[in-house]
């Protein structure tokens, strides 16, 4: 292993590069004027796993943004790695928060990273995590230290459902047969504190249309005489949560598996300070479902939240007008054994059942994805337990988290393997928001720690 630490410290620099390269392409899968740069940074990806060592690698077309395979297959008698991993990105918008242009990455000093951090969209999520594979695995080979057979699979449209993933996973479960899966696309509690994490949430995702009249009216002339969409979406949305912020759409709750009350005190010893909590949000009181601590509250129960909301005028100045419309894109996410389809029926029915009289309403599902929890007692965690603490010095803490990947689910039930979410990022890092950003520190962690986890899963394997 020192061969490949010193191949590392050697090359250090060019990792860097690279990654800011990868960084210089917008992959925002979300967008279609953008898929000519999402189909640039696949070949990048897979040019990159080519020039680190793969025997092959292939760019497989499907109904949407390519996947990038690549493999180096050693020998049958070693186990199987699947390292997973996404190339594409969320939107940057709104870009005027941005303090410099989000694809032209940029290397700042901040409090929480003394050593600096590369400011861009998917430097943390995931091109910068997604890349620290590629670099471990680029120095296994290059030290002759690559101790498990290994299959790449990237996709570019995790942003977005990973719906044309799960068709090929579906379609080549033979090519993609492995022992285990790997990703880095989760967070640690902070740079001092390591974690692994072993659990991530569902999701439910619809889009709600609320129409009243037929057309925008004068708001004096008809105001006060006919239904607002937007008042009345408001009074819906408030509507579906009760004074201790439970969700109130009947049967929401009836699959929520209750978390033991040894498995919650476990859950909040986890460092956790509220105070820094809302000095870095600039907040001065957190609120939540009743009954449950912050870190319950974003792993293990359920939520309900808008994440966008329109309809009349919001251009400049004031334009007096009743609308004919109101919109909101409203994300639920889910625990185990809550189930994506069945919580956007429910949605459906409950939204429908409460639009009073005079407008009438739509709700359109979008994708969706199954909760996940991996276990600890596997020889899978314990490498990486042990990777984790060799690199950090202290015993990584498992935690769940609140975010959704929803491949790691089909993983399981697909090819009826288990998962390692052996993320490096920090939940303070911005992903999804503007000034995004990932530290060095966190990159090179993430590049020396990998090749233990192949070492200790090699090794216990073997065992
Ligand atoms: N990497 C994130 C998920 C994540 C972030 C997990 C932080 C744990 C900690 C992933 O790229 C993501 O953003 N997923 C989406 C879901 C997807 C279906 C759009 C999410 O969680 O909103
Ligand atoms: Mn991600
Ligand atoms: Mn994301």
């Amino acid at each position: 292993m020192e061969t490949v630490q010193n191949y590392i410290s050697e090359h250090k620099d060019r990792f860097l590069e690279e990654l800011l390269n990868l960084l210089r392409i917008p992959s925002v899968s979300a967008d279609p004027a953008f898929a000519g740069d999402v189909r640039r940074t696949a070949e990048f990806v897979k040019a990159s796993l080519e020039s680190a060592g793969v025997d092959t690698a292939e760019l497989h077309e499907t109904a949407g943004h390519p996947i990038v395979y690549g493999e180096k297959l050693i020998d049958p008698n070693l186990p199987t790695v699947l390292v997973y991993g996404h190339y594409d990105v969320q939107p940057p918008d709104p870009l005027d928060l941005w303090d410099s242009p989000p694809f032209e990455p940029v290397i700042k000093k901040t409090a929480i990273h003394p050593d600096g951090a590369i400011f861009a969209r998917g430097a943390c999520d995931d091109k910068g995590q997604m890349y620290m594979h590629v670099k471990a695995f680029e120095s296994m080979v290059a030290s002759d230290q690559l101790l498990c057979n290994v299959k790449f699979l990237i996709e570019g449209e995790e942003e977005i459902g990973s719906d044309n993933l799960d068709v090929f996973c579906k379609a080549n479960a033979e090519k993609l047969a492995c022992d285990m899966v790997l990703l880095s696309d989760t967070s640690v509690i902070a740079n001092d504190v390591p974690s692994i994490t072993v659990g991530l949430r569902g999701l439910s995702y619809v889009e709600v249309e609320v129409t009243g009249p037929n057309r925008d009216l004068h708001s004096g002339v008809y105001g006060g005489a006919v239904a607002n969409p937007i008042n009345i979406l408001c009074d819906m949305i408030s509507s579906m949560k009760n004074e201790n912020l439970e969700i109130s759409i009947p049967g929401f709750y009836d699959d929520v598996v209750v978390v033991s009350e040894t498995e919650r005190q476990e859950m909040n010893e986890a460092p956790f300070s509220l105070e820094s909590y809302k000095n870095d949000l600039e907040i001065d009181e957190i609120v939540g479902e009743k009954g449950y601590t912050t870190l319950e509250r974003t792993s293990i129960r359920p939520t309900l939240e808008v994440n966008g909301m329109w309809g009349g005028y919001i251009g400049e100045g004031a334009k007096t007008v009743l609308p004919s419309k109101a919109y909101a894109k409203i994300s639920m996410r889910l625990v185990p054994n809550q189930h994506p389809d069945t919580i956007t029926d429910l949605f459906t029915k409950h939204f429908e059942s409460i639009a009073p009289p005079g407008v009438k309403v739509k709700v359109t599902p979008h994708h969706g994805g199954h909760p996940a929890v991996t276990p600890t007692d596997t020889i899978e965690y314990k490498a990486a337990q042990m990777a984790m603490e060799k690199t950090y010095g202290k015993n990584p803490i498992p935690q769940r988290s609140g975010g959704s990947i929803p491949i790691v689910a089909m993983f399981e039930e697909v090819f009826g393997v288990k998962s390692v979410m052996l993320g490096f990022g920090l939940d303070s890092d911005d992903i999804h928001s503007p000034n995004e950003h990932y530290g060095l520190f966190n990159y090179f962690k993430g590049i020396e720690t990998i090749p233990y986890f192949f070492f200790y899963y090699n090794k216990l394997k073997q065992s």
